[in-house]
């Protein structure tokens, strides 16, 4: 069967995400144990224990379906947050949110404005519905240019994603220049604010994302369990909108998208305030050290507000890394050649990372 012929031509162009090389390839390649691996922004801690004790107790249930509606998760995420239950959509990560706004607002002839380089799967997932992505270039600084981004907006633009901390960048944007762009934003189109890394920002203006959900129709933010929370490999992720939008994305998404280990787990962890006070901790820690240390070695670091830091090196850098038994993410698919993002690691992985480079360093010196 010819099947290019009936596939969607925008599904035949798409280029699948590419995601971190694991640490078990890199074993396995050069025939070694114990790679370390800095280049999926994940939790260095691994789960909060108490999370592994939740889903270890609902193992003996996992031949029953999960709680199509969250209900705990739901119950206890909007107590947190301060919003009503029904403005919160959960996904198997905020990866299935990206889709849902995507399959509820696009089709072709659709345009979807975001920041470039940001978070990959923003264009495959406007791709994927046979839409038109719109990247604009971050500034000079390597922060979203919102006045570029508003300018972009056209009657076309039905989705704008505003990724804050921008991954893969680390860099944020601030509460005055959020609230400009949200304000001229046209009725018509929705905003996102991904806020994958929001509990690591650290900048005191950091731009009230819920403030704007209850003020204009239309806004959701996205957050993860991924990172600060440690649970990754789970999926679990969410947005949170006016009851409106969420109700869109509920009609569209599958029934039971957050299996019953997740939801357990997503609960048991929000509880673990201890577990993420220490990520942070630690990744303010690993922030500053690696920022002194590759500085040192004479890369250009910038700042993060997230759990990862953009450096700037010489080129060739990544694949002599990989042959120290270390990953990380190049950002040559972006055209930044020279760029590597590095997940904060543990202090021992971190200085792992910083040996590897000195002995590079000293090898082409
Ligand atoms: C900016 C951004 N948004 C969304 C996601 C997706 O997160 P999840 O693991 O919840 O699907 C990521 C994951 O790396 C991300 O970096």
């Amino acid at each position: 069967m010819a099947l290019e012929r009936i596939v969607k031509p925008w599904i035949r162009e798409l280029e699948p995400y590419q995601p971190g090389k694991p640490a078990e390839e890199l074993d396995r390649e050069l025939g070694i144990t114990g790679s370390l691996k800095l280049a999926s922004n994940e939790s260095p801690l691994g789960p909060s224990p108490r999370a592994v004790a939740a889903m270890q107790a609902e193992l003996a249930r996992v031949h029953r379906y999960p709680d199509g509606a969250s209900f705990e998760l739901r119950r206890r995420l909007a107590g947190r947050l301060g919003v009503g239950e029904e403005q919160l959509v959960f996904g198997a990560g905020a990866d299935e949110i990206l889709e849902l706004l995507a399959k509820v607002l696009l089709g072709p002839g659709d345009e979807c404005v975001f920041a470039w380089p940001s978070f990959a799967m923003y264009p495959i997932v406007v791709r994927g519905m046979g839409a038109t992505p719109v990247p604009v270039p971050l500034d000079a600084a390597l922060v979203h240019d919102l006045d570029a981004m508003a300018k972009a907006v056209t009657a076309r633009t039905r989705l704008v994603f505003v990724c804050n901390p921008n991954n893969p960048t680390g860099t944020s944007v601030g509460r005055e220049a959020l609230d400009r762009f949200a304000e001229a934003l046209p009725a018509e189109c929705v905003l996102a604010i991904d806020e994958a890394y929001v509990d690591f920002a650290r900048r005191a203006d950091f731009p009230d994302s819920l403030a704007w959900v209850r003020r204009r129709p239309g806004t959701i933010a996205l957050r993860t369990f991924s990172k600060a929370y440690g649970l990754a490999g789970l999926r679990v992720g969410y947005g949170v909108a006016d009851p409106e939008l969420a109700g869109y994305l509920q009609r569209a998404r599958h029934p039971f998208n957050v299996n019953r280990l997740a939801e357990v787990a997503a609960v048991a962890a929000l509880d673990d305030r201890e577990y993420t006070e220490r990520l942070q901790r630690l990744n303010a820690d690993g922030i500053a050290y690696l920022t002194r240390e590759l500085t040192a070695l004479g890369f250009e670091v910038w700042p993060s507000d997230a759990n990862f830091v953009l450096a700037r090196g010489p080129a060739g850098v990544v694949p002599a890394l990989l042959r120290e038994g270390v990953i990380v993410r190049p950002l040559a698919g972006f055209g930044l050649t020279e760029h590597l993002r590095i997940t904060v690691g543990l202090p021992e992985e971190n200085e792992r990372l910083v040996k590897a480079l000195r002995r590079i360093a000293e090898r082409t010196a």
